[in-house]
């Protein structure tokens, strides 16, 4: 007997055939006995295999779907899809060492509000799933895993081995059709990068040389320095989905190929991406960005007089011209642009 059939049975007010105050009949506690008593046994068997089976199946999706199987198989597609806005994404590379500087940077994204934008490809799958845990979806690796063990020390195989993989990404995301903003994490926003990406270039950068610019600075790829290729940085770079931009990174990785790693060169992605720009002037459209608002750390923290003159201007530091993690990180303290210890509250990943 169904609920719905029970209220029906009701006396209603107003009812115009109201049932007499005794009931004929003692039907209920007949039926109870007779009836409901092993339909209830019945009921409650089946509910409890329910429960069990429900169990079950909770048991067999959390082992087979544990969260570590459900990043595992994240592709760099669906992540690029999860987090891109306005068309965007903001990436960065990260081995399980760099976990601080990551978090240091996010506060300062996070404080311009573009932190929902960020995707993180974790070198390692330690850093995928302390990422995922605290901030699902925001972190993928792309398999091969590197060699940890000296993917982390500059100049080294390892290092470049890792570094080879930064245009690949890049480009994966742009045939998606997605912009996409890269960058370094030990770089610290002091202001909203986006309102200076103006025009409708196909590729963004900045100049990793240290010399001082007048702030009307062209915005074309700087004359080649001493080694005959330029100095843009490859620590920073925005890429509209482009046959322009597609076809640079295609050069850089190119170029990576044709000098690959060896004791002497000691090679990381920084010549290979500036011989692609030098190659490809004539048919991509380059935009160097303003040098006051992204400065290169060989001119941010060695030249005092500099930085006061352009305060206010601004908008990315990077922690370079130096070598070692400790030592940046006193640098950034310094400065005042160590934030994950005191403002970890404002980073989507927490303390870390
Ligand atoms: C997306 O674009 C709109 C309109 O230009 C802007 O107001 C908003 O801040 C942008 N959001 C992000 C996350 O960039
Ligand atoms: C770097 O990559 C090359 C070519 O794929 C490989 O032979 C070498 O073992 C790798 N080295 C390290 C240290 O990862
Ligand atoms: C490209 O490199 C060559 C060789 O160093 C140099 O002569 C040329 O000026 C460079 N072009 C640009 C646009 O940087
Ligand atoms: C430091 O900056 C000042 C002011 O912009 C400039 O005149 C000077 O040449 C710079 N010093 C060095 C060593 O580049």
């Amino acid at each position: 007997m169904s609920l719905h059939q029970r209220q029906q049975q009701k006396p209603q007010v107003g009812d115009p055939n109201p049932p007499s105050p005794h009931p004929p009949s003692p039907l209920l506690p007949h039926a109870f006995s007779t009836f409901t008593k092993p339909l209830l046994l019945l009921l409650s068997l089946l509910l409890l295999s329910l429960l069990f089976f429900r169990f079950q199946a909770h048991y067999n999706f959390s082992s087979a779907q544990s969260p570590l199987a459900r990043w595992r198989d994240y592709t760099l597609s669906e992540a690029a899809t999860f987090v891109a806005q306005n068309g965007t994404v903001i990436l960065c590379a990260v081995s399980y060492p760099y976990l601080p500087f990551l978090n240091n940077w996010l506060i300062s994204v996070a404080r311009q509000r573009h932190h929902d934008q960020v995707l993180v490809v974790a070198e390692d799958y330690a850093t995928l799933y302390a990422v995922n845990e605290r901030w699902p979806g925001h972190a993928v690796l792309v398999p091969p895993v590197p060699d940890t063990q000296t993917a982390h020390k500059f100049g080294s195989q390892g290092f470049f081995n890792f570094t080879l993989r930064r245009p690949r990404h890049l480009l994966q995301i742009l045939d998606l059709g997605y912009n996409v903003m890269y960058n370094d994490v030990d770089m610290v926003w002091l202001g909203d990068p986006f309102p200076y990406l103006v025009g409708t270039h196909d590729v963004y950068f900045t100049d990793d040389m240290a010399a001082v610019k007048p702030l009307d600075h062209p915005h074309g790829l700087p004359p080649p320095g001493k080694k005959g290729r330029p100095y843009i940085c490859s620590c920073m770079i925005y890429l509209r989905p482009t046959r322009g931009a597609k076809f640079l990174l295609k050069k850089w990785i190119e170029e990576m190929q044709e000098q690959p790693w060896s004791k002497k060169q000691k090679a990381n992605d920084q010549p290979a991406f500036n011989w692609a720009l030098n190659k490809t002037v004539s048919q991509v459209d380059m935009y160097l960005l303003p040098q006051a608002a992204f400065p290169t750390g060989g001119l941010y923290f060695k030249n005092k007089t500099w930085v006061r003159e352009t305060k206010g201007m601004h908008v990315i530091i990077h922690n370079n011209y130096i070598i070692g993690f400790e030592k940046k990180i006193k640098r950034f303290r310094e400065y005042g642009l160590w934030l994950a210890d005191d403002y970890s509250h404002e980073s989507p990943l927490g303390k870390i």
